[in-house]
């Protein structure tokens, strides 16, 4: 394996380790936030210094291309996002962010420019942490954002328009903005696994096939605020008490699935107070399978659950479950071979920019092991030498499509 290319993207990934660094452990940038800004500016000199031509959108997508003078020639973009969970790792997102950019600045400085140009991209924003939506920057740069986004408030009422203007302002101080949408021709995404499924059978590399569609819920629960001592229990509306018994039944009826996955996963009571019956509960539900009608049913089944109390379901991300582009599965395969890598076909349960792009162009997915299959958490790892497999595989493969 080149080493050259490795160490450079381990130096990268070590000045990003103090980049959105948080107490006691782990990483956050949430969309538009200071430490966001920081690794967005951090991505567009590292771009720089692989003599990239760095340039965003109005999004604060950030992108970094193997030629000066794009015009609207078809390109093969590649990346993933800077922005985390509360508490992530270090590698969701950030990793195939700069492998990409090792990648294209490696080919770059060896072989010079390429016959179809290649573009490097920093996602804005993936996880939907900050905004209940999720995939805000793949989505615009693929015209799929739903502008009625713009008024979502995060949870110091900051809307995302607001956010979204200040930061790209300061970004805009340093990087020069591209209004024109690029157009692209096939869109490939490193990526560590983020399960367990690759370390498990001791294989080096995943050629993914297809990603889960992904259904988030709000569901608000409204009672009664009141006094906790002078109540009597019979006469007490308690918004807890009715959200309990619904994500009972909810956890009931889902498990009757195979292979859905869901999750309760976040649960704010109102006022949160000791001594006061909750007047209101809000709790999220992310519901996750490769297969749409599966996706349907289960949604039909929280309505029936939360049909005859006051309750109100708000679907905050629903996004279709998606296959990777055959050709490009068969370029990445192919990568991995000659690379003398082991792999393996596998499906991804978490969702990806290559996810929402893969609806409208060609897009193919390069996973790598995660220890322990830990992610969205600050002991997600993978070893050096992974992270060198996956960067070896993107390379072989864009230097196939793109040379
Ligand atoms: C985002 O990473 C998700 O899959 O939840
Ligand atoms: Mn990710
Ligand atoms: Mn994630
Ligand atoms: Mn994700």
């Amino acid at each position: 394996m080149d080493s050259v290319k490795s160490d450079s993207l381990l130096s990268l990934l070590n000045t990003f380790s103090e980049i959105g660094k948080v107490q006691p452990a782990g990483f956050t940038r949430k969309v538009y936030d200071d430490q966001w800004i920081r690794g967005q500016l951090e991505y567009a000199d590292a771009a720089k210094r692989f003599g990239l031509n760095v340039f965003m959108d109005q999004m604060g997508n950030v992108f970094a291309a193997n030629t000066a003078d794009l015009n609207d020639q078809a390109v093969i973009l590649t990346g993933s996002h800077m922005d985390t969970v509360e508490h992530g790792g270090l590698y969701d997102g950030l990793y195939g962010d700069l492998a990409s950019l090792v990648a294209i600045g490696d080919l770059f400085t060896t072989m010079g420019s390429s016959t179809v140009p290649l573009v490097a991209v920093s996602f804005s924003e993936e996880e939907g942490s900050r905004f209940e939506t999720t995939f805000s920057g793949s989505k615009f740069a693929t015209d799929q954002f739903d502008r009625t986004n713009l008024a979502l408030l995060d949870e110091q009422g900051t809307d995302f328009a607001t956010a979204r203007e200040a930061a790209v302002k300061t970004l805009n101080d340093v990087i020069q903005m591209r209004s024109q949408r690029l157009h692209v021709k096939e869109y490939l995404e490193l990526h560590i696994e983020q399960g367990p499924v690759l370390e498990a059978h001791g294989v080096e590399v995943g050629v993914v096939s297809g990603i889960t569609g992904q259904m988030r819920l709000l569901i608000t629960v409204n009672g009664k605020a009141n006094h906790a001592g002078t109540t009597p229990m019979d006469m007490r509306d308690d918004a807890l008490q009715t959200a309990n018994a619904v994500m009972n039944s909810i956890y009931k009826a889902l498990h009757q699935f195979t292979d859905l996955r869901f999750t309760i996963g976040k649960l704010n009571v109102f006022p949160n107070v000791t001594n006061v019956i909750p007047g209101k509960v809000v709790f999220s539900l992310d519901m996750r399978d490769l297969d749409q009608a599966v996706l349907a049913n289960a949604l039909a089944q929280v309505r029936s659950i939360c049909a005859h109390r006051a309750i109100d379901i708000d679907i905050t991300t629903n996004v279709q479950p998606s296959r990777m582009a055959p050709e490009l599965i068969a370029t990445i395969s192919q990568s991995a071979a000659e690379l003398n890598l082991s792999q393996t076909a596998i499906s991804s349960g978490a969702g990806h920019d290559a996810q929402v792009i893969s609806y409208q162009i060609p897009t193919g997915m390069i996973f790598v092991p995660s220890v322990g299959g830990v992610s969205h958490s600050p002991r997600e790892f993978t070893k050096s030498k992974d992270l060198a497999n996956g960067l070896a595989v993107l390379s072989t493969t864009l230097k196939k499509l793109a040379y």
